[in-house]
């Protein structure tokens, strides 16, 4: 999830840029960097790890408060590590640049400039999108033209914004998939950002830039481009009208819906706590107390409640898929008064946000006195249960303020997971672990485009939440990773819509409960690609036949699941490991209960009967 902030005007440059990048630190990075101009000339200043490594490089120099026009970017490292040299801003010659997203065709234009004499110095994607702005450069485009030039030859969704020293004073944006917001400075100037934060500082007038724009910012102010054509475009202004509540909310309604948006981030900053980014390895919990516990566990039990106690389901399938590992996931409600066959060859993890949970407290405490290993997955440092287990792994989701949990069921989620993955590689599931590892570090990215609030998502949510909010009782189902899923979803939307949902897996309809399904009720079908898609489908046509009213949810080029469905909600087309999905089908569960939830007018962040943390039993 990089940050990415362009600058020219009368202010000093570096000061808008550092200011700019701190606002821009919530998303979770491991470099960051600045790139000025000098005169004519262009200097850059980048490092690993924080921005102060930046302004400590910054603080030494003479006289950079005379620069007027300039980018820098917080890097959360893709593709190469998390290093000084693929930090970013990048040169290519004459060409500077920043980037946000995946150039998915990377290793071709790599091999392609190597051929042509090239060398790229980083192992980054973005590097190389410097390259062919330089060689258009070169050949006698403008740097508007080298730059949509260049775009033709890269897939992927990604932002840049680009300089070039023969062009000074020239900022250059394009959107082409990740977000991008630009203004005008009111004291003469141009910004631009990969979201609004930085911006409101200068002007609350903003204009979001659509897929495919390009923004020029230089003396004569402020011009937008259709990237296609090249011609000019109009684009219209935004007032954010953000009351300082709502600048809490970052323009939010709700905290729940500003969490839900901060998932891509969450998993960023979970990522770099748990793993060792800079090891070439994939899955190094190297220096996690976490780790003996795992590599000597004979068996897992988790003991959890409500949200987290599906994110531990979900960490039951990876665990037992990759890490080979006989895994039981308790309430620890239900756990903590019986008679659990338990010995020192079992791992118990307790998984808690707030770390505060009594049921799940109490489950810890217990059976540490016993001698039994404990391991506590929580958010919240300082924490009863992070202080009462053996050892600790931290989720870095930050404050979760919306009493349903949210961004914190995705870091849970992702945590199990690393520890399946972990486990997987010392069984030597290398291979598998590793192409696991590429893409899981790219869902940020996949997820802060799908999220993007201008994106068809919500717009379809919010749709078909209008159109569902009137029956009577919703039926979630889904098999294999989706049926953990299933029974979030079902939870989400009795906390805070209060109306009846029931989760279930989708074989199990037949059991029973399929009894109730009429014309009444709703029955959303979790039913990505994956292993379990087709069983799912034939389930689906069951309660068809049965006259629910039926939404799918799959994916986007599944035309036999959308034809059969009455409502239909589409998951991007991620090319995603089947494993790996839940990620991205959790934004999808959580908005329609917020969409149905404001609907119906309720107290979203603070459901009624309901405390964020359970201290009591
Ligand atoms: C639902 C929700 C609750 C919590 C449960 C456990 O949205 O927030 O179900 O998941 O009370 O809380 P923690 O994770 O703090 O132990």
């Amino acid at each position: 999830m990089c940050g990415i902030v362009g600058y020219v005007g009368q202010r000093p440059a570096v000061d808008v840029l550092v200011r700019g990048l701190r606002r821009l630190e919530y998303r979770g990075y491991d470099s960051a960097g600045v790139a000025y101009f000098r005169g004519a000339a262009i200097e850059i200043q980048k490092s690993e790890g924080k921005l102060e490594n930046v302004e400590t490089l910054l603080s030494k120099l003479p006289a950079i408060s005379d620069a007027r026009c300039g980018i820098g970017h917080t890097r959360w490292a893709t593709h190469g590590k998390p290093t000084t040299q693929n930090a970013h801003p990048h040169r290519t010659g004459h060409v500077v640049l920043v980037h946000n997203g995946i150039i998915e065709n990377y290793q071709e234009i790599k091999q392609d400039l190597v051929k042509r004499g090239h060398r790229p110095v980083s192992e980054t994607d973005s590097e190389l999108f410097g390259f062919l702005v330089l060689e258009k450069m070169d050949a006698g485009r403008s740097l508007a033209v080298a730059v949509s030039e260049s775009f033709r030859e890269v897939t992927g969704a990604c932002s840049v914004v680009v300089m070039s020293e023969k062009e000074p004073g020239t900022v250059i944006g394009v959107r082409n998939g990740s977000p991008l917001v630009a203004a005008v400075d009111p004291k003469g100037g141009v910004i631009l950002a990969s979201d609004a934060q930085p911006l409101l500082e200068y002007t609350r007038d903003v204009v979001f830039l659509e897929h495919g724009d390009m923004v020029v910012g230089d003396s004569r102010g402020i011009r937008f481009l259709s990237l296609q054509t090249g011609e000019p475009i109009q684009r219209a202004t935004s007032t954010l009208d953000w009351s300082p509540a709502a600048l809490d909310k970052q323009g939010y309604d709700h905290y729940m819906l500003k969490e839900i948006h901060e998932q891509p981030a969450a998993m960023v900053d979970t990522l770099n706590g748990l793993l060792d980014r800079a090891s070439a390895e994939s899955f190094p919990l190297a220096g996690q107390p976490a780790v003996e516990l795992l590599k000597n566990a004979k068996r897992i039990t988790i003991v959890a409640c409500g949200t987290a106690w599906h994110a531990s389901l979900m960490g039951k399938y990876w665990l037992e898929k990759w890490g080979q590992i006989p895994v039981s996931v308790e309430l620890a409600s239900e756990y903590r008064y019986r008679d659990p066959v338990v010995d020192a060859g079992t791992l118990v993890i307790g998984v808690s946000q707030s770390g505060e949970t009594a049921d799940t407290l109490a489950v810890i405490q217990e059976l540490r006195k016993k001698g039994i290993p404990t391991l506590a997955v929580t958010n919240t440092r300082g924490s009863t249960l992070s202080r009462e287990a053996q050892a600790t792994v931290f989720t870095n989701a930050g404050p979760e303020i919306g009493v349903a949990a949210t961004k914190t069921f995705s870091v849970q989620m992702l945590t199990l997971l690393c520890f399946a993955a972990f486990l997987g590689k010392q069984r030597g599931k290398t291979a598998e672990m590793d192409q696991i590892f590429a893409q899981l570090i790219r869902i940020p990215h996949l997820l802060g485009d799908y999220l993007d609030e201008k994106g068809t998502l919500r717009k379809a949510v919010r749709e078909t939440a209008r159109k569902l909010l009137l029956l009577k009782g919703f039926f979630f189902i889904g098999r294999g990773y989706c049926f953990p899923l299933a029974l979030e979803a079902a939870l989400k939307l009795k906390e805070i819509a209060y109306v009846h949902a029931e989760g279930y897996a989708a074989g199990e309809l037949k059991h029973g409960p399929i009894a109730m399904i009429d014309q009444d009720i709703a029955v959303i079908v979790l039913a990505p690609n994956d292993a379990w898609r087709e069983k799912t489908f034939s389930n689906l046509e069951e309660v068809k036949a049965r006259g629910a009213q039926v939404l799918g949810v799959g994916n986007p080029s599944d035309e036999s699941l959308q034809r059969v469905s009455h409502f239909w909600i589409p998951l991007p087309e991620t090319g995603l490991h089947e494993s790996l999905l839940p990620f991205v089908v959790t934004p999808v569960i959580q908005l329609l209960s917020y969409e149905i939830a404001v609907l119906k007018g309720t107290d979203i962040d603070k459901p009624r009967n309901l405390a964020k943390s359970v201290t009591v039993e």
